[in-house]
């Protein structure tokens, strides 16, 4: 989720290591922390809040000597922001210290075995829980570091970019990774480690990304070595020499946050499912439901608050939770809702759904519904955020940062996240039959492939955007459970190419907007062969015979809609429920690719802030 780096050879480790924290602050964060070894003992520091706040408190807390050191900044999943879940963490006995990027699934069975041997933990986070393993294995076995870590990582579920040393042996880190990224920097006798190439690139170009599974022994005066986590087998490293400049690392190799960050969705939803999707067992696991089963199922109806896109991700659903779990739903705009005097009950559910956790009209929205009796249910992305804090409970979607002011990662996790919640209290109402229930979370997993899939249209997506970059007007069209990735769709447009966009159920056109169309006007329509396609047909025949230029958001393979329309993108087939999280990738690639060749600023768009704090 975050950002680790480490440092060991021959100059002062300190300075590297602090820097190479500073170089990841563009990554997002809510902490910080560095270890270091000073040739006696190691000296640790962390504290919530900014690098610049750890670098004060650190030069007049601790030595700063030391060839060997390892720094995070953290992204809270496990435990909220605070100095005691902030890494680095110390194994019971003081003497292994370890950073973490990631999410360990089973820390939680872990933990009990643990506590059952004796162990104590000071922090709430799942990284303490992987470092006493490892202490735990390197103990009873009477193995080394490398051993024990390779060892206790066969143990564990989730992902992780690792780094941990052992203070009675100063000359080596051991590093692992599975899931988040971690790059190796080859020196003059000297190794460092980091997220990504930005904390090393000065020093040197020559760089390793290890690769899943995989695991390496950084020791001074040796050369690498890179071990399969598995089964202990050797790897040839393979050595890369980086052509990135700083700015380029930052971004991934994207020339934009935004670009990087619909590219991530793959792996955010991913990371949504982390623990919760079990399909193998044919569950879904979410704390927060599960503690609150009683009040879920005894509630009158589900009032969902949100702005902006994630209201859209709370229009998918509405959609998902009347047609799967039979719950009554009703979404409110949060700057509404707090205004109108509405009529919440204790019967009432209410979900909030923030990626920031800090927009202001929701936190008020749900302030409001917690002083007339409602139970508040938070989806937010940052954990120990604002409204993460203000609700009953929650679910966070662990989509990592976004730090694009749109929002793409964010509104595709919280669709998976809010699907997760739907479909696991249609199970409880016996709304759903145990095999619909396991065909839904079977296609669900295949969720990232196929985002990964309509990925792939982007070549072509960049053609059509080319075409229209310079229309003035917008209308985006879907129905059922793709009428709210229209709004979404043309959201996307307005608020970084700043083309004047709409999004309509298709039905409605007949109802006005159909008095838009002419030949300047592009019409964007999700014609998925799921959710009344023959109307959709209808709908673009309508527009075409207007002569509107039409964009069609088909399933892969289709035929009719291609007849018709002046282009089709397509997508690969799911179920119904499922299409949203499919058909909103080409329309946050049209607007991204649009907003460039307009010479936008794609990560920043005027007068937009990423996390709308004031009314
Ligand atoms: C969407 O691209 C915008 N960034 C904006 O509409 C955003 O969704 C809205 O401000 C809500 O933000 P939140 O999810 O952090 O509460
Ligand atoms: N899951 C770990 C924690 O919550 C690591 C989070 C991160 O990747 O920064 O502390």
């Amino acid at each position: 989720m975050c950002g680790i780096v480490g440092y060991i050879g021959h100059r002062e480790a300190y300075p590297i290591v602090i820097k190479g924290l500073q170089r990841l602050e563009y990554r997002g964060y809510d902490s910080a922390g560095i270890a270091l070894y000073d040739g006696k003992s190691i000296k640790l520091s962390k504290t919530k809040g900014k690098v610049a706040d750890l670098k004060e408190r650190l030069e007049s807390e601790i030595s700063i000597d030391g060839t060997l050191g390892i720094g995070h900044t953290r992204w809270a999943t496990h435990g909220i922001p605070n100095d005691v879940n902030s890494h680095p963490h110390y194994s019971n006995s003081g003497d292994l210290v370890i950073i973490h990027n990631g999410i360990i699934e089973n820390y939680d069975s872990l933990k009990k075995e643990l506590i059952n041997r004796g162990y104590t933990f000071q922090s709430d986070t799942d990284t303490e829980v992987l470092i006493n393993l490892i202490e735990d294995v390197k103990k009873n076995e009477n193995i080394k570091l490398g051993k024990a870590v390779q060892i206790a990582l066969n143990q564990v579920v989730g992902a992780y970019a690792i780094a941990v040393f052992d203070k009675n042996k100063p000359n080596e880190i051991v590093v692992a990774k599975l899931g988040s990224p971690l790059a190796i920097g080859i020196g003059d006798d000297e190794f460092f480690i980091a997220s990504d190439a930005s904390p090393f690139i000065e020093y040197t170009k020559n760089a390793i990304y290890l690769e899943d599974e995989q695991m390496a022994i950084l020791r001074r005066g040796k050369d690498i070595k890179i071990r399969k986590i598995k089964n202990d087998a050797l790897v040839d490293p393979y050595v890369q020499e980086l052509q990135l400049n700083l700015e380029q690392i930052e971004k991934g190799g994207y020339p934009h946050f935004m670009l990087k960050e619909i590219y991530e969705q793959p792996s955010a939803i991913l990371d949504t499912f982390r623990g919760r999707l079990l399909s193998n067992e044919a569950i879904i696991k979410m704390a927060g439901v599960e503690d609150n089963m009683k009040k879920f199922l005894a509630a009158d109806r589900i009032i969902i608050v949100a702005c902006g896109t994630s209201w859209h991700a709370g229009l998918v659903a509405e959609y998902i939770f009347e047609d799967l779990a039979r719950i009554p739903v009703e979404v409110e705009y949060a700057s509404e809702f707090r205004y109108r005097n509405p009529v919440i009950t204790e019967k009432d559910i209410v979900i909030a759904i923030s990626q920031s956790g800090e927009t202001a009209d929701t936190l008020a929205a749900i302030k409001l519904a917690k002083s007339k009796g409602a139970f508040v249910f938070g989806v937010c992305n940052v954990v120990g955020s604002s409204i993460a804090r203000e609700s009953n409970a929650g679910a966070y979607t662990h989509a990592g940062p976004e730090i694009g002011v749109a929002s793409t990662k964010a509104f595709t996790t919280q669709i998976t996240l809010l699907t997760l919640m739907a479909l696991r209290l249609a199970r409880a109402k016996g709304t759903m039959s145990s095999s619909e229930f396991r065909h839904h979370l079977i296609e669900l997993e295949t969720i990232p492939g196929k985002v990964e899939e309509a990925l792939s249209s982007d070549a072509y997506v960049k053609t059509v955007a080319e075409i229209y970059k310079d229309s003035k007007n917008c209308l985006y069209l879907g129905r059922g459970f793709n009428f709210p990735v229209a709004l979404e769709g043309a959201l996307k447009l307005k608020e970084i190419s700043y083309i004047h966009a709409e999004g309509y159920p298709a039905a409605e056109m007949k109802h006005g907007p159909i008095a838009l169309i002419d030949e300047q006007m592009p019409i964007i329509v999700i014609a998925t062969k799921k959710g009344h396609y023959e109307k959709v047909v209808s709908n673009i025949q309508e527009i075409k015979s207007r002569k509107g230029k039409i964009i069609g958001i088909v399933t892969k393979g289709d035929v009719s809609v291609k007849e018709l329309a002046d282009h089709v993108i397509e997508v690969p087939e799911t179920i119904e429920c499922l299409t949203p999280l499919l058909t909103t990738i080409p329309l946050q690639l049209l607007s991204y690719h649009i907003a460039v060749m307009l010479d936008k600023n794609v990560d920043q768009p005027r007068n937009l802030a990423k996390s709308v704090t004031v009314e």
